[in-house]
């Protein structure tokens, strides 16, 4: 889809959901595979699956049920994205990111990207959690590309800083607090949907990659391109192809996710508390 066409659909997307709520979110988040069930901590206003806005992109993914939710975590007015699409399904890369760019366009000024991520770095093991410091996106297609949308942002977006430093610095403050042990690393983002060869997982090694995964980046930069401050963590759900002696399935992902997830959930809404205070 052109630049154009995109564009027009963002602002169809974002008339069709202003039609349904008039909810100011100041804080997005991504729910990656085992947050599936963080919307318990959210006193709900209003949800709104995406099969229900006309041209919305739906999940076909087992445990990606797609839906907004919008309320409140605590004082702080959030809208969570409970499954996100993959460009593996087919879509558009410009349709991945539009549920991002409409949340920018609600208002949230932070977003927190989450995911389950394969472990490259050495001392990595499933169910750890990864702070993500910066990413590479060569492997996955820019969704930047074709005309600006000059409304959101610059044609060439600094990436210095994709993961906000000041966030990034609250994160590492809360886990030490509450006790929760957080990695810190580089996410690699692959199409998918094949987990990657051993060879593959070495050349990602040798790039300096951490964490690879198949979502987040593409996400991140059309963040970035509207300004907004970003945060991603990934849990790490196995280690990456030929580091684990067993086959990968989604199964083992899920599980990992699933275990991780009461320190995940505790670790995010911590953050976003004490973040959302200061918008
Ligand atoms: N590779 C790619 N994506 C993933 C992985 C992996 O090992 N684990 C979870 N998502």
């Amino acid at each position: 889809m052109s630049g154009t066409n995109a564009a027009e659909k963002l602002e169809r997307v974002y008339q069709a959901v202003r039609g349904l709520t008039d909810f100011q979110p100041k804080v997005g988040l991504v729910l990656g595979s085992g947050l599936g069930d963080y919307a318990k901590n959210i006193q709900v206003v209003y949800e709104l699956p995406y099969s229900e806005i006309e041209g919305f992109p739906v999940s076909t993914v087992q445990g990606h049920d797609g839906r907004f939710i919008f309320g409140m975590l605590g004082d702080i007015p959030i809208v969570c994205m409970k499954g996100r699409v993959h460009y593996y399904e087919g879509y558009d890369i410009s349709d991945v990111v539009l549920p991002i760019r409409l949340m920018g366009k609600l208002g949230i000024k932070v977003l927190f990207l989450t995911n389950a991520a394969g472990g490259i770095k050495t001392g990595f093991s499933a169910g750890d959690l990864m702070l993500i410091t910066d990413h590479i996106s060569v492997f996955a297609p820019n969704p930047l590309i074709g005309p600006n949308m000059a409304d959101l942002g610059p044609r060439f977006p600094d990436m210095t800083e994709v993961y906000t430093k000041e966030l990034r610095e609250k994160v590492l403050e809360i886990a030490y607090e509450k006790d929760i042990p957080v990695e810190q690393g580089v996410y690699c983002q692959l199409t998918g949907p094949t987990y990657e060869t051993p060879a593959e997982i070495r050349m990602l090694k040798t790039l300096g990659a951490d964490a690879v995964g198949m979502s987040t980046v593409v996400e991140a930069i059309v963040a970035r391109h509207m300004g907004l401050k970003i945060c991603g963590i990934s849990c790490i759900s196995n280690l990456a192809a030929g580091l684990n002696p067993n086959p990968l399935s989604h199964a083992e992902v899920q599980a990992a996710a699933d275990e991780a997830a009461p320190r995940f959930t505790m670790l995010l809404t911590e953050t976003i508390k004490a973040v959302g205070k200061n918008l």
